[in-house]
């Protein structure tokens, strides 16, 4: 029963939805685990669902041996596919008992049951339940489980509150209705980090981190995390915690960054441990932002979930947006939108220009683990950022209290979610659902007039054609404009024109002078400003714009802009913008992490994007050739400036992984890549011998190998660490990362030859071909040997782990933007990926799409 041939690949349809025929009453499970042969009963009651559509009685299942199955006491004999079961059920409610065995020690793909450093583990969103036991494994299906847990493994634990445990057993009961996505079950040699929350209500919670031991040590950072965000939800969102535990385990092979399961979060153990010896700032500031991120689904995407997966924007946008109010109040505002836009053109921006385009809310998929992107998590974020915009603080958050209100307990779409706001708001918000509807990125052009103190802005938005989407419809752009005279003040302040019409023209007056705009301040739309303006008119920005965002983004586009001169037109560096940076660099009033963005210029995918958004071929070489000049020119320019910056960042007190110290040692980092084009790599050498924080170490490790200093230092950092699987990850990707091109992939090359690497760990195989992939000039090798690498690995790790190799696939998803020879040489590796004999679902749907454009 186990061999059944896989059928072709379904298409789902959101148009299709039908409700599932039965409620659950309850669930019962029952583990006996084994590494090979561990054994799930269940136990569960269905009664009929009164308003649901005739339909056979279906159960998902994949991958299991059934053992026994039972209906009210009475052995049955369901018909079994690859996909589950059906068997024919009395009319009434009855009872659902069925045995099956599964193997988690072959479990490589890391969906179900499976095992990690001899810790058995779950992952179930999105169908992964399906692999524990038969089951109507669907977001809308909600239940009360009871879980018990046999085996010999010293911690055992699975959602919701602890109700007994002896020899060799432990129970649990989770009282709140979940989907079968949620389900978490943890078993193994694990030691825990305690501590307790009183809720305002006075709720006493108890906490753990649960480690490997020998772990211990880097769990104090995510506690603290974690009480922060805690509290932040109670004092933002009036959102209290509902259980009397909440446990967070820390696992090494998984998927993703981490996942929600109610009262159980399991973690990619590189977003939980960090200690200032083996994380970067960087990485401490990301584990504060997950820690709060699955936190904040216990509200959005627990209590209130999913009516299916098309509406996985539902929880994932919405709770993006509430780590990202989270982080920005913790930490730095300005930073952290600076940083979301930077994420958001880097990864959003290529899909939805390319074939993997897709609304926020998709229409129709194959493979669910594909839909989890850029678009639905941080586009479906900036939607609701908008919409906060439009309706304003205070209704959006009377609107968030009525949707907790009318949906608790619900499996929810997104239609639930704009009727709140509708309700409470009174607004009509159907041409504002276009966001979630419309795939692509808008542009909007903007022309200006000025006559007799009347200022007119007229915008005119046009939303190009995508994959499977053309003649969009205009949408609501709110456009936060503030206006500055041209001595430098503010003459407007900021105020949201929403733009609804294809072109609308807006008008200020009263003014005496023709005024400079501040367009699309804090990027308040996920679009693409089309503004044909004077590099003056930038650098007055630079100057003097209140809107720290736009000042940053004046700055990137004169980057940006001297750039492409450099690449199209061999130009040389522009001075006048370099002047005026130099200034804002100079200017010590600012947050030093604010100078390091501003030192920071658009990468080299970004310049291949902006490119082809001009209707140029990107040339991969020419940008890397036109990046490395304007660094070494800015180097020489600067070279009385850095000795101070450098001495501006100094930290003097003991690390701490906050805002500020980050934000200093951030920009000493920008300052030391500076300062290694023209020291050869001395003070990276005296930074490295001397670090003991990892930010320093590694930083100082990533100039020396740029400078081609590095390989000492890398045996050196090897000896160091090479018992710390974390930071190993960090050695295989830095590497790559700094090396010039050609040489990068021979490393990535000899690196997957490694006695440390491994197909089997996800965090390792991406910080190898991952590390690859993100360098474009290497990636984009013209011999195709960047290709050809990670074809070849991506294909022998299909077998094992389809969902990771179907996302790195999208590495491929600009391949058509690209000249002649690097084109065919990426449809050639796409279409050998794609010949792959049993060839996952997942990586199929990928390559299949991609291969479309
Ligand atoms: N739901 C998780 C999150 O965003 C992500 C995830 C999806 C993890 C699928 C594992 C599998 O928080
Ligand atoms: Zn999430």
């Amino acid at each position: 029963m186990k061999d059944q041939a896989p059928t072709a690949p379904q298409t789902v349809y959101l148009k299709d939805y039908t409700p599932f025929g039965w409620t659950v009453e309850d669930v019962h499970l029952t583990f006996r685990l084994a590494p090979e042969s561990t054994r799930v009963l269940a136990r569960i009651h269905f009664a009929p669902a009164p308003d649901a559509p005739k339909q056979d009685f279906f159960l998902h299942g994949e991958e299991l041996t059934l053992i026994s199955a039972k209906i009210d006491g009475v052995a049955v004999q369901p018909a079994l596919t690859a996909q589950g079961l059906t068997v024919s059920v009395p009319d009434g409610p009855f009872l659902w008992e069925a045995e099956v065995e599964i193997a988690p020690i072959k479990n490589t793909a890391l969906e179900g049951l499976y095992m990690s450093n001899g810790m058995y583990c779950t992952q179930c969103e999105a169908e992964g339940f399906r692999k524990i036991t038969y089951y109507p494994d669907r977001p809308d299906v909600m239940s009360v489980f009871t879980v018990r847990i046999e085996g010999d493994a010293p911690v055992k634990l699975s959602n919701g509150n602890p109700t007994d445990s002896g020899e060799g057993f432990a129970e649990w009961h989770d009282p709140w209705p979940k989907p079968a996505y949620l389900f978490a079950l943890v078993a193994g040699d694990l030691v825990n980090h305690p501590d307790r929350f009183i809720t305002t209500s006075g709720k006493d919670v108890e906490l753990n981190i649960w480690v490997r031991p020998g772990d211990e040590n880097k769990c104090a950072f995510g506690m603290e995390a974690l009480k922060k965000s805690m509290r932040w939800d109670e004092e933002v969102y009036g959102r209290e915690y509902d259980l009397d535990i909440f446990n967070i385990v820390a696992v090494d092979d998984f998927n993703m960054g981490a996942m929600e399961n109610k009262g159980l979060n399991i973690f990619n153990s590189s977003c939980v441990l960090a200690s200032p010896e083996t994380s970067t700032d960087a990485n401490f500031e990301r584990i504060e932002a997950i820690i709060a991120h699955e936190y904040f689904h216990n509200w959005t995407g627990n209590r209130i979930t999913c009516r299916d997966w098309f509406q996985l924007c539902l929880k994932e946008g919405l709770t993006v947006y509430r780590d990202s109010q989270f982080t920005s109040d913790v930490r730095s505002a300005p930073v952290k939108r600076i940083e979301d836009v930077i994420v958001l053109r880097a990864r959003q921006f290529p899909e939805d220009q390319g074939p993997l385009s897709h609304p926020v809310r998709p229409e129709s998929f194959q493979e669910i683990n594909n839909f989890y992107t850029a678009t639905v998590y941080e586009k479906g974020a900036e939607v609701i950022g908008m919409l906060k915009l439009l309706v304003g603080d205070e209704a959006y958050y009377k609107a968030l209290d009525l949707y907790f209100d009318r949906h608790d307990g619900d499996a929810a779409t997104i239609e639930d979610w704009l009727q709140v706001f509708e309700d409470s708001t009174g607004r009509d918000l159907s041409q504002f659902k276009l966001w979630y509807s419309q795939s692509g990125t808008p542009r909007v052009a903007v022309d200006e007039t000025f006559e007799d103190g009347r200022y007119t802005l007229t915008l005119r938005q046009h939303s190009p054609d995508t994959a499977n989407q053309t003649d969009k419809k205009p949408q609501v752009i709110p456009v936060a404009v503030g206006l500055l005279s041209p001595d430098g003040t503010e003459v407007a302040p900021t105020t949201v024109l929403e733009l609804t019409e294809n072109e609308q023209s807006f008008t200020f007056d009263g003014l005496t002078e023709k005024p400079v705009p501040s367009l699309l301040r804090g990027f308040s739309a996920p679009i693409v400003l089309e503004r044909t303006t004077t590099a003056q008119e930038k650098t007055f920005l630079l100057a003097h714009d209140t809107d720290s965002f736009n000042r940053w983004e004046a700055n990137r586009d004169l980057a940006r802009d001297c750039l492409l001169a450099m690449i199209v037109e061999g130009a040389g560096p522009d001075q006048d913008w370099l002047d005026s940076l130099t200034k804002v660099l100079r200017d010590d009033t600012l947050d030093p992490a604010y100078r390091a963005l501003m030192l920071g210029g658009p990468s080299n995918s970004d310049l291949a994007q902006v490119l082809f958004e001009r209707g140029h071929t990107p040339d991969p070489d020419a940008i890397y050739d036109a990046s490395e000049t304007l660094a070494q020119y800015r180097a020489e320019l600067w070279v009385d400036l850095l000795p101070r910056l450098a001495a501006e960042a100094r930290v003097t007190a003991p690390y701490a992984p906050d805002a500020e110290q980050s934000g200093k040692r951030a920009l000493g980092g920008a300052v030391l890549a500076l300062q290694t084009r023209l020291d050869g790599g001395k003070a990276a050498q005296a930074q490295f011998d001397t670090a003991d924080n990892m930010t320093l170490q590694l930083g100082a490790l990533a100039q020396l190998v740029r400078a081609g200093q590095g390989e000492a230092a890398l045996a050196t950092f090897y000896d160091q660490w090479k018992d710390d699987r974390l930071v190993m990850d960090k050695w295989f990707g830095l590497q790559i990362g700094a090396l010039p091109p050609a040489e990068a992939v021979s490393r990535a090359s000899a690196l997957t030859e490694h006695a440390d690497f491994t197909m089997r760990n996800p965090n390792r195989f991406r910080a190898t071909l991952g590390a690859l992939a993100g360098y474009h000039a290497a990636f984009h090798q013209a011999d195709g040997s960047g290709y050809r690498l990670l074809s070849d690995k991506l294909i022998a790790l299909d077998d094992l782990n389809p969902q990771t190799t179907a996302r790195m696939c999208s590495a491929f998803q600009t391949w058509t933007r690209y000249d002649d020879n690097r084109r065919s040489l990426m449809k050639a590796e796409l279409e050998r990926i794609k010949a792959k004999p049993k060839l996952s679902r997942d990586t199929d749907e990928m390559v299949s799409r991609i291969l479309n454009a």
